[in-house]
C-alpha cells in the first residue's frame, strides 16, 4: 500500500471504494424559517432571544435559509461530488408540543429534502437530535426530567415511521458531552442551565434516551446503520508531573469518557472524576440493562488538542484548559489549535474499545476568517487543513485502524450557537444580507478530491 502523505499523493482512492465521504450539518444551524409551518420554538430560539447570550446579538431566524430553499444547497453538495449529506431533524418542527401530535407539514418538509437528495443521488444521513430541544419540554425540565426518555422516544418514533423507509444512516444524537456540559453544566449554550444539580440528571436522561431511540431505530429500521456521534479532543498534560498527568487524565474522563463508555457497556468514568458520583442517585433500578446498545458504527468529531494543567481553584475536577491562545500556536477563528495528529490520535484511542464495529469521522473542519474578493474565497488555510487531517486519517487507516468515512464540518457558513454568524466553517460562503453562495477554494478542492482517483 502506499504509505507517502504528500498532499499530491493525496487522493480518493487510497482511502478505498467502501470508505464515506460526505458533508454534515444541523437543523438549527441551517434552516431559519424558525416560527413557519407550525414549528414552535426550540430552547435555542429562546436562549438567542436574550441579551448577551449570543456573540453580536445574532439568532437562528434566518440562518442559511434552508428551510425555504433546500434544492440550492443540495444541488451544490451535488456539484461538489460529495456522496452523503447528513443533516438533523427539527423536534419543534414535527412534534410543536414536543410530544403527542404530529405537525404533518414538518414531516413533509423533511420528507422532501430526503426525497430531493435521493433524485439527486445524494445519500441522506439522518442525525434525529442535534440540540434544538423544544422549549415546552424545556418548561418540563428538559433533559432533567426523567420523563424525557418517553418525549424523545415518540419523537424518535415518528421520525424512524416517516422517514426510514428511505434514510439508511442514523445517528441517535450529536455530541451528548457538549450540549450537556456547555448547556446544563456551564450555561453557556441552550437552555443556559448550571450546575452539578442539572449537568447529572441530564447526563443519565441522555444516555437512556441515545438507548431508547437507537433500539426503535434498530426495530424499526432493521436494515439501516445505527450509529450516535460524539466530541473529542486528543489531550495532554502541561507538563510531565503526576499533579498534571492525573488532571489530563480526569478531563479525559469528562470530554473524552463520558458518554462513550456507559453506552458502550462500561459505565460512567466516576472512579476519575469523583464529582461525577453524584450520578447514582439517577441512576433507578434496573436502568443498567438500558444503558448500553450494539451501535453499527460510532461517530467522532474531533477539531483540535487541549493542553491541561492541575488547577486547584477549578471546582470538582480540579484541572483547566490551557488556551491555546497563550500557548504560540495556529489558532482557528474558534481560537482552536490547528494540530492535524489530533485525529489520527483520537482514531487510535477510539479503536482501543473493542466493543465498537465501526468508526466514522462525522465532522472535522475549521473556522478561519475568509475574505470574498473578486467573488472568489481563496480560503488557503482551509484546504491545508483538510488536508493535513485527511493525511492523519489515512495513516490511521494505513496502519490498520479502524476508520471508515469522513464527513467534513460543513456545507455552507451558517449559525455557530452561541458564536453566532462570525465564525465561518463552511466549503461555500454564504453572504446572510442576501444568501447569495461562493463556493471556496477548499470546495473546489474537495470536489476534485473527490473525483480523483
Ligand atoms: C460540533 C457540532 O456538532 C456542530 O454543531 C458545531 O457547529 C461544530 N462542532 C463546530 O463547532
Amino acid at each position: 500500500m502506499d504509505t507517502d502523505h504528500s498532499f499530491s499523493s493525496l487522493n480518493r482512492s487510497l482511502f478505498g471504494d467502501d470508505f464515506a465521504w460526505g458533508v454534515s450539518t444541523a437543523a438549527l444551524q441551517i434552516e431559519g424559517s424558525c416560527d413557519v409551518d407550525g414549528k414552535s420554538a426550540s430552547i435555542w430560539d429562546t436562549f438567542s432571544s436574550k441579551k448577551g447570550k449570543i456573540l453580536n446579538g445574532d439568532t437562528p431566524t434566518h440562518a442559511c435559509d434552508f428551510y425555504k430553499d433546500y434544492k440550492r444547497d443540495i444541488d451544490l453538495v451535488k456539484e461538489l461530488n460529495i456522496p452523503n449529506f447528513r443533516f438533523s431533524i427539527a423536534w419543534s418542527r414535527v412534534l410543536p408540543k414536543g410530544t403527542g401530535e404530529v405537525n404533518q407539514a414538518g414531516i413533509d418538509h423533511y420528507n422532501k429534502v430526503i426525497d430531493y437528495c435521493l433524485e439527486q443521488g445524494v445519500e441522506p444521513w439522518i442525525t434525529v437530535y442535534h440540540w434544538d430541544l423544544p422549549q415546552i419540554l424545556e418548561d418540563n425540565g428538559g433533559w432533567t426530567n426523567r420523563k424525557i426518555v418517553t418525549w424523545f422516544s415518540n419523537f424518535v418514533t415518528v421520525c424512524a415511521k416517516s422517514f426510514g423507509d428511505r434514510v439508511k444512516h442514523w445517528m441517535v444524537m450529536n455530541e451528548p458531552a457538549v450540549f450537556t456540559g456547555a448547556g446544563y453544566f456551564l450555561g453557556i449554550h441552550a437552555p443556559g442551565r448550571t450546575g452539578l444539580k442539572n449537568f447529572l440528571p441530564a447526563i443519565h436522561h441522555v444516555v437512556l434516551s441515545i438507548v431508547a431511540g437507537a433500539r426503535i431505530l434498530r426495530e424499526l429500521c432493521p436494515d439501516a446503520q445505527i450509529g450516535n456521534t460524539f466530541s473529542c479532543s486528543y489531550i495532554e498534560p502541561y507538563a510531565d508531573k503526576p499533579k498534571h498527568i492525573a488532571a489530563a487524565k480526569r478531563a479525559d474522563a469528562l470530554i473524552n469518557r463520558l458518554y462513550i463508555e456507559p453506552l458502550l457497556g462500561l459505565g460512567y468514568p466516576t472512579d476519575e472524576v469523583k464529582a461525577l458520583k453524584g450520578i447514582n442517585k439517577y441512576i433507578l433500578p434496573g436502568d443498567e440493562a438500558d444503558m448500553s446498545f450494539d451501535f453499527d458504527f460510532i461517530g467522532i468529531q474531533n477539531y483540535t488538542r487541549e493542553i491541561v494543567k492541575y488547577s486547584f481553584f477549578t471546582p470538582y475536577i480540579g484541572a483547566s484548559l490551557v488556551k491555546a491562545q497563550d500557548r504560540g500556536v495556529e489558532l482557528t477563528d474558534m481560537k482552536w489549535e490547528v494540530y492535524p495528529p489530533c485525529i489520527y490520535e483520537m482514531i487510535k484511542k477510539f479503536n482501543a474499545y473493542p466493543q465498537i464495529k465501526k468508526i466514522i469521522i462525522t465532522e472535522n473542519g475549521a473556522a478561519f476568517p475568509d475574505t470574498v474578493f473578486n467573488n472568489e474565497v481563496d480560503d488557503q488555510r482551509r484546504v491545508t487543513y483538510l488536508q493535513t487531517h485527511l493525511q492523519q486519517v489515512l495513516k490511521a487507516r494505513q496502519e490498520g485502524y479502524n476508520v471508515e468515512g469522513y464527513f467534513v464540518w460543513t456545507l455552507t457558513d451558517n449559525f455557530e450557537w452561541a458564536e453566532g454568524y462570525h465564525p465561518r466553517f463552511g466549503l461555500i460562503h454564504v453572504n446572510f444580507e442576501t444568501q447569495q453562495r461562493i463556493i471556496k477554494a477548499s470546495g473546489r478542492w474537495f470536489a476534485e478530491f473527490l473525483s480523483s482517483v
